[in-house]
């Protein structure tokens, strides 16, 4: 995993395993089954590599030969996991199989017709107080979904520096956006990729994510 020179809070998830997956979700011969079973492979892959930080206490433990009194734990800290709807439920899927006891919040967004702004239709969030929020969406194009998704983590009284974006390919257009409303929100991808088309679809990208992973052309 490396800090990209172009953002300040945006983290390459590089891993050669991570890429060689992300490689056969672009592809479009890749039928639903399989990039939905990718999908969830890449998103434990990199739920491991950014959770790194988070911190460890001991405990005290019998093993069936001695007493260990230094045996690692994780810290108090809660995590939830939070797909933006609806193509952040393939994402989810991969993280709750790597950290089982999480719990789930829901943000539910679609796009405005007339305005094209993000429009709120379902919000459904686990108690805030001691948790990591890790937010969820394969793709991060215009950003504006993301930036709206994390206003309504803060609006529900969770700070930035307690939230975490996860996405699978990032547009720079979306990047920019997405951290000038949230500067303190650390962002991994498996990917930046080179731009928007003038639909806003990521190029190269790999499509529609959403349709893609539930089979909806
Ligand atoms: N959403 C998608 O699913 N794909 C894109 O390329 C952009 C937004």
């Amino acid at each position: 995993m490396f800090k990209h020179p172009d953002f300040k809070n945006l983290h390459v998830v590089d891993h050669p395993l991570i890429q060689h997956k992300l490689t056969h979700m672009r592809n479009k011969k890749t039928s639903t089954k399989t990039f939905r079973a990718l999908l969830k492979e890449i998103s434990l892959l990199m739920g491991y590599e950014i959770t790194q930080d988070l911190p460890l206490t001991t405990e005290v433990i019998d093993t069936p030969m001695v007493t260990m009194d230094d045996a690692p734990i994780l810290e108090g800290r809660k995590i939830a996991v939070v797909p933006i709807l609806r193509a952040g439920q393939g994402m989810s899927d991969g993280l709750l199989e790597l950290m089982p006891s999480a719990r789930v919040g829901h943000v539910g967004l679609y796009r405005d017709p007339e305005t094209k702004l993000p429009v709120e239709y379902l919000v459904k969030l686990p108690q805030v107080e001691g948790r990591t929020f890790i937010m969820c969406d394969p793709m991060l194009a215009t950003g504006h979904s993301a930036a709206y998704a994390a206003d309504v983590l803060n609006r529900a009284g969770i700070k930035d520096e307690d939230i975490r974006l996860l996405v699978l390919v990032a547009a720079p257009e979306g990047m920019k956006v997405f951290e000038e409303q949230h500067p303190d929100i650390k962002v991994y991808t498996a990917s930046l990729d080179s731009h928007l088309n003038e639909k806003a679809y990521i190029i190269p990208g790999l499509g529609d994510a959403g349709d893609r992973l539930f089979g909806t052309f």
